[in-house]
């Protein structure tokens, strides 16, 4: 039996403890039914959380982008692959097949070998949701270059910092962005950033807003005349299962961001079993995720996952509010999206606006509803459940992280009945635990702790670049034997897992991760700064927004001008997304003896809680947090 494809609850509970009492039969039968591969691996796992190394399908080999594109050219060659949707609803959406994926994945692919890259190079990827982008990810894995996708609204200081810690030799990038009615000078930015990057010696620039742009002479190329010219065949570079695949940055509680490092064969198999079981996608969809490809929903749900299934993809390049805030919803209606996934910032935002936008569009298509990024509001669930899905698709909340490369606890539409805030169930092969304080497992149901997972599956991350004792130290020092999240949850009566949020110095705001000390350190650049710290308040839209305590050298500077220098400051290093919404100038800050800051009393007071403080005896300055619940602002 396969167990590739799950369509009710009963078969998911078989399926399920299948794939916890014998998890290598289990993802063996898939990875041999399901992909291609060129030789079959000798062992389907190896592992030691201890040390910790993951192996998946060792000495396997295969090329993931025969799998996503190459394989379904016999059937599929004038199906839609990737259907892109422009920024502006005036100009055309663009179909693109399977076989002019192919031929533009190659042609782009012999562009980076005639530049010098080769297997194992990484490639930075500076690209707004263009064509181009999609073309230059598979093009990289065609060959075994490892990509690094930046997304294209890091500062130029955040992209110089993740092209020096991959040592990448070459940018991808394009003349500039568009974002609704605003256009962003990417190349501007990639500029900035390579004047510290000595070790960048070729920049391709793709074309999109046709803007006069400095081209440096023997760095920099326009890619359209180079990938016309190349030839539509490259042979696929056989990778081992366990080669990287790709890079992909996220934020850390703490210092720089951590190149979580994803390999070829496991990726696949997990990335691939998940889209087709999450979405319940069936031959002849129209699938619809709404992120970035410069995050890791859009590596996973946008490119791999559904083209590993010969899926059509759509690929939007431009903002849920532009030209109106009814964007989406045309685009549903156009497309006849069967499947849309998208985050619950977006949700919230949308459902601010009138309902009219919705009203006018049939979204009769839709068949499953998905949200992703941060915990969902009941009232943000109610509004996309009754106006969207008009109360017939099922909604999965899907939990997992960059780190683990897929989709983790989600319901399977039609089989798993829904409770709004709740991710439900753990999908197969995957062993959630709740850990207390002291490490212990929580054992039984209407429980809370921390969220680890016990057992590997296919796609978690196998280190950090550069850095495999930060990888050891972040996931897998907290909890013996398991692999920490940062997150906290709840299971409830039915074994059901509500997420509660991160338990560490990570905020998400608008679905985007932001760790605390980049921030800080940002903000204590600032030559009238002493120290700050950054908490999240909750926020009707974003989720989260960011208020930052900041002690000053001089108090009696202008305050209104520094806060603008602050955000001004944010915006150039790390970005305009982690901009603050308040700013407290303060005396001091709650600190524990050991000289740590209490930010447990920080967010409580940034969210206006101040009834309930809870114990400051341990702190080192007590008298400080009256001084500052006084100060509020
Ligand atoms: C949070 C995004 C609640 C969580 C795929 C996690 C969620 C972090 C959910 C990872 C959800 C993601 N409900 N919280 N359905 N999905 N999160 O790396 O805190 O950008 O640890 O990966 O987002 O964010 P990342």
């Amino acid at each position: 039996m396969s167990n590739y494809h799950i369509k009710n609850l009963k078969e998911y509970f078989n399926v399920y403890e299948k794939s916890v009492k014998e998890p290598e039969v289990f993802w063996e039968e898939i990875a041999e039914e399901h992909f291609l591969w060129h030789k079959r691996w000798d062992n389907v796992l190896s592992w030691d959380f201890t040390k910790p190394e993951i192996k998946w399908f060792e000495n396997a080999q295969l090329n993931i982008t025969e799998n996503c594109i190459d394989r379904h050219l016999r059937t599929k060659k004038d199906q839609t692959a990737i259907l892109f949707e422009p920024n502006s609803p005036s100009e055309d959406a663009l179909h693109i097949s399977y076989g002019v994926l192919h031929d533009k994945v190659n042609q782009m692919a012999n562009v980076l070998k005639s530049k010098g890259v080769k297997k194992g190079d990484r490639v930075c990827v500076y690209l707004p949701m263009i064509p181009e982008l999609a073309y230059t990810v598979l093009a990289c894995a065609r060959i075994g270059a490892v990509h690094s996708v930046v997304f294209a609204g890091f500062s130029a200081s955040a992209v110089a910092t993740r092209i020096v810690d991959s040592d990448c030799k070459i940018v991808v990038t394009s003349d500039g962005a568009n974002r609704g009615a605003k256009t962003i000078d990417l190349k501007g930015i990639v500029d900035e950033a390579l004047k510290s990057c000595p070790g960048v010696e070729t920049v391709l620039v793709a074309k999109r807003i046709h803007t006069e742009i400095h081209m440096q002479s023997g760095r920099d190329y326009w890619l359209a005349p180079l990938t016309e010219s190349a030839s539509t065949e490259c042979a696929p570079e056989i990778m081992d299962a366990e080669d990287p695949l790709f890079i992909l940055y996220t934020s850390g509680s703490t210092g720089k961001p951590k190149g979580m490092v994803h390999s070829s064969g496991g990726y696949m198999v997990y990335t691939a079993f998940t889209f087709k079981n999450v979405f319940q996608y069936r031959e002849g969809d129209v699938y619809w995720c709404t992120a970035d490809i410069g995050w890791i929903t859009g590596h996973s749900y946008i490119l791999y996952g559904p083209l590993a299934n010969g899926a059509t993809t759509v690929m939007f390049e431009g903002i849920p509010s532009y030209p109106d805030c009814g964007r989406f919803w045309e685009i549903v209606e156009k497309h006849k999206v069967n499947q849309f996934y998208t985050a619950p910032t977006a949700i919230r935002a949308l459902a601010k606006e009138d309902l009219k936008f919705v009203e006018k569009y049939d979204l009769s298509s839709l068949k499953v509803l998905g949200t992703v990024g941060e915990p969902i509001n009941e009232e943000a669930w109610h509004w996309y459940n009754d106006n969207i899905g008009n109360k017939n698709s099922p909604i999965v909340d899907t939990w997992w992280q960059t780190e683990t490369g897929g989709i983790m606890i989600s319901p399977i539409p039609y089989a798993t009945p829904t409770i709004p805030t709740f991710a439900t169930l753990p999908l197969p092969g995957i062993q959630p635990a709740l850990m207390d304080e002291n490490g212990k497992e929580i054992a039984g149901n209407q429980v809370e702790g921390r969220l680890c997972i016990k057992f590997p599956w296919p796609s978690i991350a196998r280190t950090i670049w550069g850095n495999h004792q930060r990888y050891q130290d972040t996931y897998f020092s907290a909890f013996k034997n398991a692999y920490f999240t940062g997150d906290g949850a709840r299971r409830d009566a039915a074994g059901y897992y509500r997420i509660t949020g991160r338990v560490d110095d990570v905020i998400i705001v608008s679905g985007h991760n932001l760790g605390t000390a980049p921030i800080e350190d940002t903000i204590n650049e600032h030559p009238a700064v002493a120290e700050s710290a950054i908490v999240g308040f909750p926020h009707d839209i974003k989720g989260n927004a960011l208020y930052g305590f900041v002690i000053l050298k001089d108090t009696g500077a202008d305050r209104d001008q520094l806060r603008k220098e602050i955000n001004q400051l944010i915006s150039e290093h790390v970005g305009p997304i982690a901009k603050l919404d308040k700013v407290q100038f303060t005396d001091g800050l709650p600190k524990t003896r050991s000289g740590k800051i209490m930010r447990r009393i920080l967010r409580k007071i940034a969210g206006g809680d101040t009834s309930n403080i809870g114990d400051t005896s341990t702190l080192l300055n007590p008298e400080v947090v009256q001084s500052i619940m006084d100060e509020v602002i």
